[in-house]
């Protein structure tokens, strides 16, 4: 149950993500209630200072997806939603939406002054192949309008940007303890949405992430800068591939697990960061190789394509170490480290003695999010088209 939630999100993600490429969307970003980060960080400081904002960890036996409050409108109205790296939109459930989001919060757009509807209708439909439950038919779909508000961060406002209000939406989106999606993606300051428009304010184009466990807790999202608290050392930097357009990834030339590799594992792949999931994505005969070097007892799941398990009381045993291979702006090797805790994500709700592993196997896409990001603080920027990652306080 609770990767098919994981997973529907990822689609989800992956769906608006696919809309945007299309150029119907525009851009938006960030939210929550916020401090500013420390002075004395090593933040440059032009006409906007940073701001942090606390996340919550929607935790369902594994960590899910973080998220945080934003406020829309004119007076603002309190908006839960994921900052997600996958996605470029900001949507989120509204009284035009009524029963069908009756578990949601709800932005009511006639509350607010400021609010312009602009009427467009839109849906998202979210489907795929894998998921331990199953996508069936448009069972994943939120029916959208699109319109502009205000949209703040602690601190940090702009006006007009363009959002979309969840009108309808399927059952399926009743366990979100979060009204909506702050798509992350990486736009600079010519797009439309609120991180562009806080750019062009004279904020700095990056933000960071500090996606913790639930046990370590105190997750948190700093716009326009870095927090220097909730790291180690000095981050180490790789440059986005020419041609990455709006999505965070990174080009890998290895894969290890337990410390070997194979010539499948030693090729060359592009990795999307997303921050919406927690799952990680790769093409079946990468997800088999990983798996062959853990245990050949891991096995896919029949009823549930694209995913696989182990009898769950052979799970926490299993050295499963994987070391995600990347090259540094210095030019450098440095890894992404999974841990052996991060294999098991939970029984299978139909077979509750088989745990469900980590990855997922999804033709033609190589995608990374939560169980990685939660293990280091990550830079997200923008302006310099790369991504840092430090050791995180605390995790
Ligand atoms: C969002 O705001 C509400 C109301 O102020 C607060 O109770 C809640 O803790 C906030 N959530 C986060 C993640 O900061
Ligand atoms: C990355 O991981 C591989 C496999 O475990 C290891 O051989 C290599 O030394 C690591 N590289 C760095 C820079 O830590």
């Amino acid at each position: 149950m609770l990767q098919s939630k994981s997973l529907s999100l990822l689609v989800a993600l992956l769906s608006v993500l696919s809309i945007e490429t299309q150029g119907q969307v525009a851009p938006q970003t960030i939210a929550l209630s916020s401090r500013v980060a420390p002075r004395g960080s090593s933040l440059k400081r032009r006409a906007l200072s940073p701001s942090t904002v606390p996340l919550a960890d929607f935790f369902l036996g594994t960590d899910l997806q973080w998220f945080g409050n934003i406020s829309v409108g004119t007076p603002p109205q309190l908006v839960t939603v994921v900052f997600d790296t996958g996605s470029s939109s900001l949507e989120f459930a509204s009284t035009l939406c009524g029963q069908a989001c009756a578990a949601q919060v709800q932005f009511d757009s006639t509350k607010s002054s400021s609010f312009v509807d602009t009427g467009r209708t839109s849906s998202i439909t979210f489907s795929t192949g894998v998921g331990v439950d199953p996508v069936i038919g448009a069972n994943y779909k939120l029916t959208l309008r699109s319109g502009q508000d205000t949209v703040s961060v602690g601190g940090l406002k702009a006006t007009n940007v363009n959002l979309f209000l969840i009108t309808n939406q399927t059952p399926k989106f009743d366990i979100d303890p979060f009204s909506g999606i702050q798509g992350m993606s990486c736009m600079g300051a010519t797009a439309q949405g609120f991180f562009a428009a806080l750019i062009s304010q004279g904020l700095p184009s990056l933000f960071s992430m500090y996606l913790t466990p639930k046990a370590v807790g105190k997750a948190e999202l700093t716009i326009g800068g870095t927090d220097s608290t909730k790291f180690t050392g000095t981050p180490i930097f790789a440059s986005l591939p020419a041609g990455s357009g709006n999505t965070w990834r990174l080009s890998s030339p290895k894969l290890s697990v337990n410390g070997k590799t194979t010539s499948l594992l030693s090729t060359q792949r592009t990795i999307i960061f997303d921050s919406g999931t927690s799952n990680i994505l790769f093409p079946t005969t990468t997800t088999e190789a990983i798996y062959a070097l853990i245990s050949p007892d891991i096995k896919a799941n029949p009823n549930e394509p694209g995913t696989y398990g182990i009898a769950c009381n052979r799970i926490s045993s299993l050295p499963a170490v994987i070391d995600i291979t990347f090259t540094s702006q210095a030019g450098k090797p440095f890894n992404l480290t999974i841990p052996s805790s991060e294999l098991s994500v939970g029984p299978f709700a139909n077979d509750p003695s088989t745990c469900q592993t980590l990855i997922n196997a999804f033709d033609g896409l190589s995608l990374v999010g939560g169980s990685v990001l939660k293990h280091y603080y990550s830079i997200w920027d923008v302006g310099a088209q790369r991504l840092g990652f430090a050791p995180a306080v605390g995790v």
